[in-house]
């Protein structure tokens, strides 16, 4: 075991072996920035500072932090049943929560199929729609599509069809037979928009030149996130994901929502599919579903999907796919007690309510140095700074510091600064936080 200064890979500050995710580990080791405990919007810092959380963790603690319910039921679970085994074999946590979750869906949303991440569950959902395809006589149908600037995680599935392009470039070839869509973002027709922009509906002809370049009877799905989180807050343009669906449906293409972000209340609604009245035939989800408590995600299918499966002898396994941890009992645990949380303190209807307070907040900022656009909708807020020439991210990322210095967390991809407060956020907090950013971007150099 290192102690510290006894060789040159135990760092002084014993720092040094944890890898950290997508950091700049050199220089977070130098100036570590750690929080030691959280309680409802806020956390606590190991210097005992209290930050408020305006992006809900990593957009997932859509309830806040610590609240009793849930961290009563993972208490309860690990002294009940700590673990049983994932693969034939069950435990009624996890039927309850699939039960509860397919109940919160529209129409016939009504498998769900449990994994520990928003990553797996897109590998999860890609892998499905493949063997769906080819289980009702459509083999050839294997095509994966995704769309530019999407986020899908970081397994190979996920980043294949993902379109950011530093999460792919150093990866090699990818998954192979996989294509993108253009994304949405156009400043110069949507800056400012509040809400769905009115334009770019046309958008999702793109879809039409994929199946003229491949022919539809290449392709098995496509993927996109009804609103684009980790690449920067693009919400889909008026009409977009309706036009989409139709597309879909006119080629036989499946298509998934990736709702890791967009799900459990963010947008004031269960989920986008709702929001937007879009119905998809998978929905991958994750964060929000145990509120971040204990990691787990979930693949939604629609109830001709998993019949497509069930054709075979009834002692065979359906679907060669799953997890150690599928439905862990304390994560189905964390999820249910989520789920009545969520319920009982009407926390969707809630951020519904909160979002005009949310949006004009955001839109005050208009005109502050460097701006060049905000979005907005649910409560997700974006706003894009001007990048400082030949210094990508470095402005957005001296607000986000800036801000921890004032107490309150933001998070920040390329130079946009993207908000996802959990739903319990008061309205002097959203102040706060709009206040706090209005101050440092004026300082902004
Ligand atoms: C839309 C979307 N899909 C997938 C993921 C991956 O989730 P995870 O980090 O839990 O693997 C994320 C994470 O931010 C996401 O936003």
């Amino acid at each position: 075991m290192a102690t510290i200064g006894a060789s040159a890979h135990s760092a002084t500050n014993n720092l040094e072996s944890f890898w950290m995710p997508f950091t700049a580990n050199r220089q977070f080791k130098q100036q570590p920035r750690m929080f030691v405990s959280a309680k409802d919007m806020h956390y606590t810092t190991a210097e005992g500072k209290q930050v408020l959380d305006g992006t809900a963790g990593l957009w997932c603690c859509n309830a806040g932090h610590a609240r009793p319910r849930v961290v009563e039921a993972v208490q309860r679970q690990v002294e009940e049943l700590d673990y049983a085994p994932a693969f034939q074999m069950g435990h009624p946590k996890a039927f309850e929560l699939a039960s509860r979750l397919t109940a919160l869906m529209p129409g016939d949303l009504d498998y769900a199929f449990f994994t520990n991440s928003g990553s797996e569950s897109v590998d999860t959902a890609l892998k499905i729609a493949l063997a769906y395809q080819r289980a009702i006589g459509q083999g050839t149908r294997t095509r994966l599509i995704g769309r530019e600037r999407g986020y899908h995680g970081v397994g190979f599935g996920g980043i294949s069809v993902g379109g950011i392009v530093k999460n792919r470039m150093h990866f090699g070839t990818l998954l192979a037979g996989t294509d993108h869509i253009s994304h949405t973002h156009d400043l110069e027709h949507n800056a400012y928009s509040r809400g769905q922009p009115a334009w770019g509906a046309h958008l999702a002809d793109d879809l039409e030149k994929l199946v003229a370049l491949h022919d539809a009877s290449t392709i098995a799905a496509v993927i996109v996130e009804p609103v684009a989180g980790s690449t920067g807050v693009l919400i889909p343009p008026q009409g977009y994901l309706e036009r989409l669906r139709k597309i879909c449906d006119r080629h036989g293409i499946l298509l998934i929502f990736d709702e890791v972000i967009t799900g459990f209340g963010r947008l004031g609604a269960p989920f986008a599919t709702d929001y937007f009245g879009v119905m998809p035939d998978m929905i991958t989800c994750a964060k929000g579903l145990t509120s971040g408590v204990v990691p787990m995600g979930a693949v939604i299918c629609r109830k001709g999907i998993y019949d497509a499966f069930m054709d075979a002898p009834e002692n065979t396994i359906e679907l060669f796919h799953g997890y150690t941890y599928s439905g862990h009992p304390l994560a189905a645990a964390a999820g249910v007690a989520t789920l009545d949380t969520y319920q009982e303190e009407g926390l969707f209807e809630r951020a519904a309510e909160l979002s005009p307070y949310w949006e004009e907040a955001l839109h005050a900022l208009k005109g502050h140095p460097h701006v060049i656009d905000l979005r907005n909708l649910g409560l997700i807020g974006a706003i894009e700074l001007e990048p400082i020439a030949n210094k990508p991210t470095a402005r957005a990322f001296d607000a986000f510091l800036r801000c921890y210095e004032e107490g309150v967390l933001i998070r920040t991809t390329g130079d946009i600064i993207a908000l996802s407060p959990p739903l319990i956020v008061e309205k002097a907090q959203i102040d706060r936080i709009f206040d706090t950013l209005s101050k440092v971007l004026k300082q902004a150099h």
